[in-house]
């Protein structure tokens, strides 16, 4: 025979909300696994200010009446004193941030408190809290990008004149401005920024007023509520309303990709600090040592900003796979966008914030990056383009030019370092204007073309960009 378990306070505290439909109270375990409150309590602003919102809705429309406004809010702008001071007092067996607030709501002003959830249910709730985190984080990121992109500004600035060698394959290709390759990256997250406004537009609708997944019997304003919030439009059917979270999705894609913007910067800042190339330094507020080797100054920030790409990613993958077997509407495992979704908002915004500093401590060594550029034969192209412009077709000069090159190689020189005979050899039509367009810096003035290296190319796109962000 069953011997019925006695309830004790807490678990009558938590059945309260749902109590008559059940006979014993959940275990510890179960409590603990379904609980949101750990994490969802970082939504408790956006969760006063919808139940603001929502409350407003439902005097303006008569289904409370204006003490109990009046009670609501009240209540709610003391516990959201306490929850900034510290001194609310969140429970676990409450579950969640929406639960918790309105048990305080309630202890605090009464029935008044217990009219809130009128013509509202937690999904529309939850749904709502969300997207309101979420244009706030946007608005955030999009910030943070473009602080970074003014550090990329100033640091491309003072390098317009630098010349690097220009890599492909890793392997040396042409002469560029180190100025025109900082700049790729501002355009990268110029783009991310577009993405995120973007997706900022189908996170900014409104989905309160679908309730539990049907829409509620209340004559409710869903366009009062949406104009309170700052919403630009409402959601047009309530069980997608309560149940997608492909805006979340979305998000996680753009930062995935900001981060991966940023993990191909954080290679190559990893790349030219090794001593094997050597170009640049890192303050040394971005580095540690190692615990035996004494010479070494590693660059942990850039590695680390690389290795929590790996895990913004999976976050990405984490709320697809969430998403792709829900049956329509509202099921609980959405309760577990959140932590995704949360990591990955303070991973990008701590990657950005310190990357826009990390880049006003970048020193560039200008010599060793111009003498890497000077071994690679990174000019044979100009050489190439050279006989082309006096009639040879390219693929014929290129031909030359492979010779020309292999027999440097042989020789140990440049192939500026040859003399006038010796080119000669390799093709008749050099004259002694070839050295002026050998040497790294002829090369990188002649792309002289909206996106080329050129240096006044390089400048021209710097001032646009400049005036972009302004
Ligand atoms: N904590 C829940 C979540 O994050 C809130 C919505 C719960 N709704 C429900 N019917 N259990 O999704």
């Amino acid at each position: 025979m069953k011997t019925p378990k006695k309830k004790t306070p807490l678990d009558k505290k938590n059945r309260e909300t749902w109590s008559g439909r059940f006979e014993e109270p959940v275990s510890k375990l179960v409590q603990r696994y379904t609980a949101s409150v750990g994490f969802d309590q970082r939504l408790a602003e956006y969760d006063i200010q919808g139940s603001s919102a929502h409350a407003q809705m439902l005097a303006a429309s008569g289904i409370i009446n204006a003490k109990d406004l009046a009670k609501i809010e009240k209540g709610l702008r003391q516990i959201r004193k306490e929850i900034v001071n510290g001194t609310f007092d969140w429970l676990l067996e409450l579950e969640d941030v929406h639960l918790n607030i309105e048990k305080r709501l309630t202890t605090l002003v009464g029935d008044a408190g217990k009219r809130l959830h009128t013509a509202r249910s937690r999904n529309d709730q939850i749904a709502t809290d969300v997207r309101l985190y979420m244009r706030a984080s946007i608005d955030n990121i999009i910030q943070l990008i473009t602080a970074m992109q003014l550090s990329i500004l100033d640091l491309a600035e003072e390098n317009v004149n630098t010349v690097m060698p220009g890599l492909t394959h890793l392997q040396i290709a042409q002469p560029i401005s180190f100025g025109h390759h900082l700049m790729a990256y501002f355009e990268m997250l110029k783009r991310d920024k577009d993405r995120l406004s973007d997706c900022r537009k189908r996170v900014n609708i409104l989905p309160l007023g679908a309730a539990a997944l049907a829409g509620t019997s209340y004559p409710i304003n869903r366009k009062m509520v949406a104009k309170e919030l700052g919403f630009d439009d409402i959601c047009k059917n309530s069980l997608d309303a309560v149940s997608d979270r492909d805006f979340a999705i979305e998000f996680c894609a753009c930062s995935a990709l900001v981060m991966t913007h940023l993990s191909r910067l954080s290679e190559e800042l990893i790349l030219w600090m090794s001593p094997l190339f050597g170009f640049i330094q890192l303050d040394d507020r971005f580095c540690t040592g190692s615990s035996i080797m004494p010479q070494k100054k590693n660059p942990d920030v850039p590695e680390l900003v690389r290795g929590k790409t790996g895990r913004v990613n999976g976050n990405l993958i984490a709320l697809l796979t969430l998403m792709k077997a829900q049956p329509l509407a509202y099921n609980k495992d959405n309760q577990e966008d959140k932590e995704p979704l949360f990591d990955t908002v303070d991973t990008l915004s701590e990657t950005l914030r310190i990357y826009a500093d990390m880049l006003k401590g970048v020193h560039v060594d200008i010599d060793a990056m111009r003498s890497a550029a000077m071994r690679g034969y990174s000019t044979a192209t100009d050489l190439a383009d050279y006989l082309t412009k006096k009639g040879v077709p390219f693929r014929d000069s290129h031909e030359t030019v492979a010779k020309a090159v292999r027999a440097a190689e042989k020789k140990g020189c440049d192939l500026s370092e040859f003399t006038l005979s010796e080119l000669q050899k390799f093709s008749q039509l050099i004259e002694k204007d070839i050295f002026s367009i050998l040497t790294l810096d002829g090369s990188m003035k002649s792309r002289n073309h909206t996106g080329g290296t050129a240096p006044s190319q390089v400048r021209k796109a710097i001032k646009s960009a400049r005036k972009d962000l302004s």
